[in-house]
């Protein structure tokens, strides 16, 4: 968490040179007060465009890129000279070429067609490389003027890296308008020491609709039933459904459902807090003092394609080496690779499209558990016909698939990641297991 800390504070950087003093307007730079103060106070100032965390910081190494899809459009990360992560629209802007197959050296992207280099500000630092200039002699100007990269704003923060998507890149960073504030969405600004906590984080991949999984994430009923057997709870299996009072309370920042046994006094099962666009907080007491928080990033990366980031912060087991000993960390993949096989079977099915969008009150009829998934559908129908973020870049059938299948990293239903996972934990018990051995084996 250390490494972290000291990410945070060259992203800081990052975001107090970029985005406040240079380049960001600052009178178009989000104002929490005016925003809040222009809605009801029950209603979520976020919609779905604006800040997405999309990867974790130690997915995007030196000199490697990372590509990925969002609203279908290709982007792809990277570290710069400076060791900030760059947010690029994957498209050369020299003949548009995807960088695929291109490199990072020295900190510049450089495009695999005819071999532009770019600089973090985006201009092309080796332009003689790919053009003649006696060829456009006195459009040479204009056009180095021209070949710019297009990003989007990018910070890293706690481990994480967020954009702000608006669906339209800029060669120019400084001339987006940052409507909202990232402390929206980060553990500590809700009170989560998160230094005090070790995580595990698995990333997966659906093959289903982005709002369909945060339904499910929001969705307590469906816990007994299908998870019942994998959830290592005794309160929580297929026999039982504990009866809850549920609180929800609302703000401009959040919506959040407590849930407390009616036969156990006031003892609380569990809280979920969902935060808009796409992140989700598990955990039970206050921020403060509770000894795991699950948060959960949620990425649209297409029409029926999405990737899941969760994180499980905990206080307990911190040990690494004892953590390792027990193999915790295998472990508890193995049971979130589970739960999301599991959850898969139902998402699968549940695909958007222009009906389903998000589901009308009259195709189905809610219970009184479901409120909170009701006023997220609420949220959603309002963002979808404000913002129409699936209209920006439109896909059909003759839409070049590449994008897509290089944007699918870890692949639906995660047969592969499960049996790597399971083929670990059998070679981790066997190598302990070798030393014993060998030890009888030469004393008899
Ligand atoms: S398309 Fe990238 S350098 Fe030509
Ligand atoms: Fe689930």
């Amino acid at each position: 968490m250390k490494e972290e800390k000291g990410k945070d504070n060259k992203s800081f950087a990052y975001e107090t040179n970029n985005l406040i003093s240079s380049n960001f307007n600052e009178k178009n730079r989000v104002n929490k007060e005016d925003n809040i103060a222009s809605k009801p106070i029950n209603q979520l100032t976020n919609g779905l465009l604006g800040w997405y965390s999309v990867s974790s910081s130690e997915a995007i190494k030196e000199g490697k890129l990372h590509f990925f899809t969002i609203y279908n459009e290709p982007l792809v990360l990277y570290r710069d000279r400076e060791d900030i992560v760059r947010c690029v629209k994957d498209i050369c802007p020299h003949r548009g070429a995807s960088f695929f197959g291109g490199e990072v050296i020295n900190g510049q992207l450089v495009c695999p067609y005819h071999g532009a280099r770019f600089s973090s500000q985006g201009s092309c630092t080796n332009l003689d490389r790919i053009t003649c200039q006696h060829i456009i002699d006195s459009n040479y100007d204009n056009y180095a003027k021209s070949i710019k990269l297009l990003q989007y704003p990018c910070i890293e923060k706690e481990g994480y890296i967020y954009i702000y998507y608006t669906g339209t890149a800029q060669a120019n960073i400084e001339d987006f308008e940052i409507r909202s504030s990232i402390n929206s969405l980060l553990p500590d600004s809700y009170g989560f020491p998160s230094l005090e906590y070790e995580y595990e984080e698995v990333y997966v991949d659906f093959k289903a609709d982005w709002a369909r999984i945060i339904e499910n994430h929001l969705d307590i009923l469906h816990v007994f039933w299908m998870h019942g057997n994998t959830i290592p709870d005794k309160n929580v299996n297929r026999n039982t459904i504990t009866s809850f009072n549920q609180i929800i309370k609302r703000d401009n920042r959040q919506i959040e459902s407590i849930y407390s046994y009616k036969t156990n006094g006031k003892e609380e099962f569990i809280r979920i807090k969902f935060v808009p666009p796409g992140r989700i907080f598990i955990y039970k007491g206050s921020p403060e003092s509770t000894r795991y928080i699950q948060v959960l990033d949620h990425i649209p990366l297409g029409n029926n394609k999405a990737r899941v980031i969760v994180r499980h912060y905990r206080k307990f087991l911190k040990n690494k080496l004892f953590t390792n000993l027990v193999l915790f960390s295998h472990l508890q993949r193995r049971t979130f690779y589970k739960i999301f096989s599991e959850d898969y079977q139902v998402l699968k099915t549940q695909t958007f499209n222009e009906q389903m969008g998000y589901i009308q009150k009259d195709n189905v009829k809610l219970l009184g558990e479901d409120k909170m998934v009701q006023y997220y559908w609420d949220w959603l129908q309002n963002a979808l016909i404000k913002e129409k973020p699936w209209e920006i870049h439109p896909t059909d059938a003759s839409t070049n698939t590449v994008h897509d299948d290089r944007g699918m990293l870890y692949p639906p239903e995660n047969p592969n990641m499960a049996i790597k996972n399971n083929r670990n934990i059998l070679i981790k018990l066997l190598t302990r297991a070798l030393f014993p051995i060998s030890l009888i084996l030469l004393l008899i």
